[in-house]
């Protein structure tokens, strides 16, 4: 029903992390969610991989689907199959990222509080006309990544003016900071909301909270 694809110009700025968290979330909610990867060095797969190799067996289930190229068809068919669709897509210019686009509902962008993510968000401008022209429906959702721990700094604010002045993006107010237990669960192949951080738990269930109300 809706494709929120995890998207961006920018490597290494938490596109698969927050794609496999809110997966989680999503799953633990009850929904029927499907994780499409189209990055071929696979993070969310391998994640997937190695959650499916648990020996627990009572986590909530995560459907996992690779596809590289062209990917508007493959979204399009799982749209109509799954409740939610979250699409990874790896962080450069490429036929999955501008074809996953065209598909999507949401574009959600996550931009570490540094001017070496914030500017690429120039050339994102120029994808996402493109997308636009073929996609009209697509809202662009931009947040802060792996942002401080110390939140009585500015960086992350100043990030989210720095947003807020590029045209079209809707900018949320959850802030995903840097945190091992991101790295840890990546490893775990579980997300933060199954394990004990109750302030990595609280910003995943808040950015869920966000983007699940826009697209109400
Ligand atoms: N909020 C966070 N706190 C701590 N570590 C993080 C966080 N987000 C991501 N990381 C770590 O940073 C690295 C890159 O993260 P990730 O793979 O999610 O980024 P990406 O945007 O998907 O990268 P790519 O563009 O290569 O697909 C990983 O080692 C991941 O564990
Ligand atoms: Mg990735």
């Amino acid at each position: 029903m809706a494709i929120i694809l995890l998207g961006g110009e920018k490597g290494g700025c938490g596109k698969s992390t927050v794609a496999t968290n809110m997966a989680v979330v999503m799953a633990q909610r009850g929904a029927d969610v499907m994780l499409l990867d189209t990055d071929p060095q696979g993070t969310s797969s391998n994640w997937v991989e190695r959650r499916n190799g648990r020996e627990q067996t009572d986590l909530p289930v995560v459907n996992c689907a690779q596809k590289t190229g062209e990917v508007y068809a493959t979204l399009r068919d799982l749209a109509s199959r799954y409740e939610v669709v979250i699409a990874d897509a790896g962080g450069r210019d490429s036929k999955e990222l501008r074809s996953a686009m065209v598909a999507a509902d949401v574009l959600l962008m996550p931009l570490q509080a540094s001017i070496a993510d914030l500017e690429t968000m120039n050339r994102m401008a120029q994808l996402i006309e493109l997308a636009k022209a073929m996609n009209p429906a697509l809202r662009v959702m931009g947040f802060v990544s792996r942002g401080p721990t110390n939140i009585t700094g500015r960086e992350a604010m100043e990030a989210r003016e720095f947003l807020g002045d590029c045209q079209g993006i809707e900018v949320l107010g959850t802030v995903i900071r840097d945190r091992k237990i991101y790295r840890d669960a990546l490893l775990e192949g579980l997300g933060v909301t199954e394990m004990g951080n109750s302030k990595a738990r609280a910003e995943v269930q808040l950015l869920v909270d966000e983007v699940w109300r826009a697209l109400a």
